[in-house]
């Protein structure tokens, strides 16, 4: 049970995202098992481990895509697990997704200028009664848009379609969507996967200017290098379960980590 205390908004130290306890059957498989963390105010936690252990999954229930079969999740001391993944966007967290799926026939500008919450333009009646308010806010959001493409090297793409995008510009795009809502914290589902070289430095630059700005980030990845730069600490899942937690270097040469991915691997 999440208590009373781990509810209340106050403390300072107060996790911004908790599970626990969480589970989730598919079937007769558990693809997550009995999951407890705590994502710290301002941290960058890596989720490691091999494939099918479980991480996506994990995402989808933190992210209210998918029910759990039991278990609570909080968010900064919000018990949201009864929540939509809608109404949790609004609270402050923002996912990216493994494979990203922007609308190829939108610009850049357009895709990220439809994750913006809140906005007047969408309720009709306001539309109605007050346009000028309407036009107001389309015109930040549209900056706030152009900024973050910015952010993220792609104002030179700002009016193509999202089509035109290779693979690891459409992480980049994930990156700024995910930011138009102002998310307290950000789950990033494999940023590093089949993107190159030079463009896999410039997302962890980014990831870094913008867990500077305060934003805590829980990031699945592959790519152990990334991980070891990146991550403040480290979870490590297999078979759907924690299997161990600390710095990137510590899980490296932990044998029930080693075990579980030569386990996958044969
Ligand atoms: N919707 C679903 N229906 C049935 N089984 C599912 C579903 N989603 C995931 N699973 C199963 O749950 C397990 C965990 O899958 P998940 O995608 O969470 O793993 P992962 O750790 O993200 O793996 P990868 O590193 O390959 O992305 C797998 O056995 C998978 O087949
Ligand atoms: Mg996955």
């Amino acid at each position: 049970m999440i208590t009373t205390s781990e509810r209340q908004g106050e403390d300072a130290h107060m996790p911004v995202l908790t599970a626990k306890n969480v589970v989730r059957r598919f079937g007769g498989i558990a693809a997550v098992n009995d999951v407890s963390f705590d994502v710290r105010k301002g941290e960058i936690l890596g989720l490691i481990g091999p494939n099918g252990a479980g991480k996506t999954t994990m995402f989808d229930l933190l992210a209210g895509s998918v029910a759990p079969s039991s278990g609570e999740i909080a968010l900064n001391g919000t018990l949201v697990s009864g929540e939509s993944a809608h109404r949790r966007i609004g609270r402050g967290l923002g996912r990216t997704f493994q494979i990203p799926r922007p609308f190829p026939n939108l610009t850049l500008i357009e895709n990220v200028m439809l994750a913006a919450q809140k906005q007047a333009g969408e309720r009709l009646l306001s539309n109605f009664l007050q346009p000028w308010k309407v036009a107001a806010e389309e015109k930040a959001a549209h900056e706030k848009a152009m900024d973050l493409l910015d952010l993220v090297k792609l104002t030179h793409l700002a009016d193509e379609p999202a089509r035109v995008l290779s693979g690891g510009q459409r992480k980049l795009l994930e990156l700024a969507r995910v930011m138009m809502a102002d998310p307290a914290i950000i789950l990033l589902d494999e940023p590093a996967a089949g993107v190159n070289a030079t463009l896999l430095e410039t997302i962890i630059d980014r990831i870094r200017d913008i867990n500077a700005r305060g934003i805590t980030f829980l990031l699945i990845e592959h790519n152990i290098d990334m991980v070891t730069r990146l991550c403040h600490r480290v979870l490590v899942m297999a078979s759907g379960q924690l299997l161990c937690e600390g710095t990137a270097e510590e899980v490296a040469r932990d044998p029930r980590v080693i075990e579980a991915y030569l386990g996958g691997a044969a």
